[in-house]
Parts: C-alpha cells; structure tokens; sequence
C-alpha cells in the first residue's frame, strides 16, 4: 500500500468513492479516531480476558464414563462455557470485580462509532491475519497508518438479534484452512460466532456485515455504501478523484481472502471494490474540503 497522501487543507469529513464498472457509490466518514490510544488493542484485550476469565469461579467436576472403559467414571473439568465467558467479559467493566484491569480493558475489544450514515460500527484492531505476532512498540505509540492493515470494522450489532458484539468477545485462533490466525466475535446473547474477516457465521447462515476502512489526512475513515443508485458528491467524484486520496492497492478476493469481496457478490451494488486503475490516476489540484458538517459520531450500545 502506498503512503498516504498530504493532501493540503482540512481533512474532508468524507470522500466519496465509485466503482468504474457499476457505478455504485461508497462514502467514507471521516472518524474522530486520530490516534492508537483511540482504539483497543485486540491481542491486549484477549490476554486479560483470558486472565480474568481463569480467575472466575470454576466450572463444576463432573462425573462421565471413561471412553475407553465406561465401567470406569471419571472427573473430568469441562471447560468454560458460554455463561462463564459473559461472567468474564461483563466482569471487566466493573473496576469492582475486576481492580487493577487497564482501563483501556474495560469498555470492551472495539471502538464503537455510528457514522453519519447510521450505522453502528465496531473497529477492532491488532487481531487476525494481518496483526503481527508481536508489534514493534507499544501499542498507544504505534500510528494509525501502522496499525491499518490489522484494522476490521464490522457491524456493532449481532444480525441475529441485534446484540451489541463489543459485550461479547473476540478471539484470534489458528485458521486451519489458509494456515496463519483469523478473528472471530463471539455474540453474548446466543453464542453466534463470526469470521472477521469474511463476516461468515461459524456454524450459523447469518452474514456480519464488514465496512471498509481507510487512514487519510491523519485520521480513521470508514466506508459506508450509499444507496443504490446514489451518485458519489461530483466534489469527489469520480472514483479516480478520491482514489488518488485513498490510492490503495486492492487485492483481488482470490488473492487476500477479502471478505468484503464476497459480501459484494452477496449484495451487488451494495459494497464495490475501489478500481485498481482509477484510483492511480493523479489530480493535479487539491480538491475542496467537504462541504457537509461532519455529525458528531456517538458512542453506542
Ligand atoms: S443476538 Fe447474537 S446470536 Fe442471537
């Protein structure tokens, strides 16, 4: 990817984004997210749920039949489930149950943001495939642009029946498929889980919606799709005019695993990918700030 442009002026509160071939439009909103100590740190955030989480009462012993001799019962220590899991993650926002935790802990593994577009969206970060094994340096003095290759956004509510994620948890497992780890969210009403990185449910038909996510002008900018037949504002249209702002190389599905790209041939029209060949293409003046008054962006759930 290349580095982000120094484009001069205010940030604009958005840019507006099309697909060369379709015509459908994306917008992205600029975030108040500026800086790492802004968001959460994923991989941080599981190690002390997982220190919270052993130190929660433990499950019962309970008495089975061996499996190779069933005349011979045994203990055996099952493991956590999902109420002890919800114990755990509702424990660590309450410095009473849990002193000493970090606060940056205790309001969950995401950064939740309503866009101006209305949707409720959770920014998770150092978590998955792309999150190095270990950082560089410390996390609140990493930037934006170092920490964006990791960076997920997804959907703030469950689309099952509307939960907020950030009370559940996430987790970074082993991808037995393509090798490395991926990110999973688990839902603390039913137990649904979802790959963060194709929005897939893990046993389940529901799809989590993901949102594109940019660092530009210093700041975090998340893409919503306008609706159908919307036109991107003729300020930062067309494509190639935002893409010299965004320049970003985009991988083909086939090559990152892009979830995004199979929730656009799930919804044509409604998420489509930046073109490659546009977006190189170089205004030669600066485009005017944005027009529109950025709305505040709320903390939701
Ligand atoms: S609301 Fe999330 S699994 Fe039911």
């Amino acid at each position: 990817m290349a580095a982000p442009p120094t484009a001069p002026g205010p940030a604009p509160p958005f840019l507006d984004d099309v697909c060369p071939s379709t015509g459908a439009a994306w917008r992205f909103y600029r975030t108040e997210v500026e800086r790492a100590d802004q968001l959460t740190n994923g991989r941080a955030w599981i190690q002390a749920f997982e220190h919270v989480l052993q130190n929660m009462p433990r499950p019962r012993r309970q008495l089975v039949p061996s499996i190779s001799d069933s005349g011979d019962p045994r203990h055996t220590l099952p493991s956590y489930g999902p109420k002890q899991r919800n114990d755990a993650a509702r424990a660590m926002r309450d410095p009473a149950a849990t002193p000493g935790l970090p606060e940056a802990a205790r309001t969950g593994f995401g950064r939740q943001l309503r866009l101006p577009s209305g949707d409720e969206v959770l920014v998770i970060v150092n978590v998955g495939r792309k999150a190095p094994l270990q950082l560089p340096r410390k996390f609140r003095d990493m930037s934006l642009e170092e920490l964006e290759p990791s960076i997920i956004v997804a959907a703030a509510r469950c689309p099952h029946m509307g939960a907020c994620l950030n009370e559940g948890e996430i987790k970074d497992v082993e991808d037995l498929a393509g090798g490395g780890r991926r990110a999973v969210v688990r839902c603390p009403w039913h137990n649904q889980q979802f790959d963060l990185h194709s929005g897939e449910g893990e046993g389940n038909a529901s799809r989590l919606p993901l949102h594109h996510a940019r660092v530009l002008h210093g700041a975090l900018y998340v893409g919503a799709p306008l609706p159908p037949g919307a036109r991107a504002e003729p300020a930062r249209a067309p494509g190639a005019a935002v893409a010299e702002a965004m320049d970003v190389d985009e991988p083909s599905a086939a090559e990152s695993g892009d979830a995004l790209a199979g929730q656009r041939a799930a919804s044509p029209g409604a998420d489509q990918p930046l073109a490659s060949a546009a977006r190189r293409q170089k205004s030669r003046s600066p485009r005017p700030p944005g027009g529109r008054v950025l709305r505040q962006m709320n903390t939701i759930c």
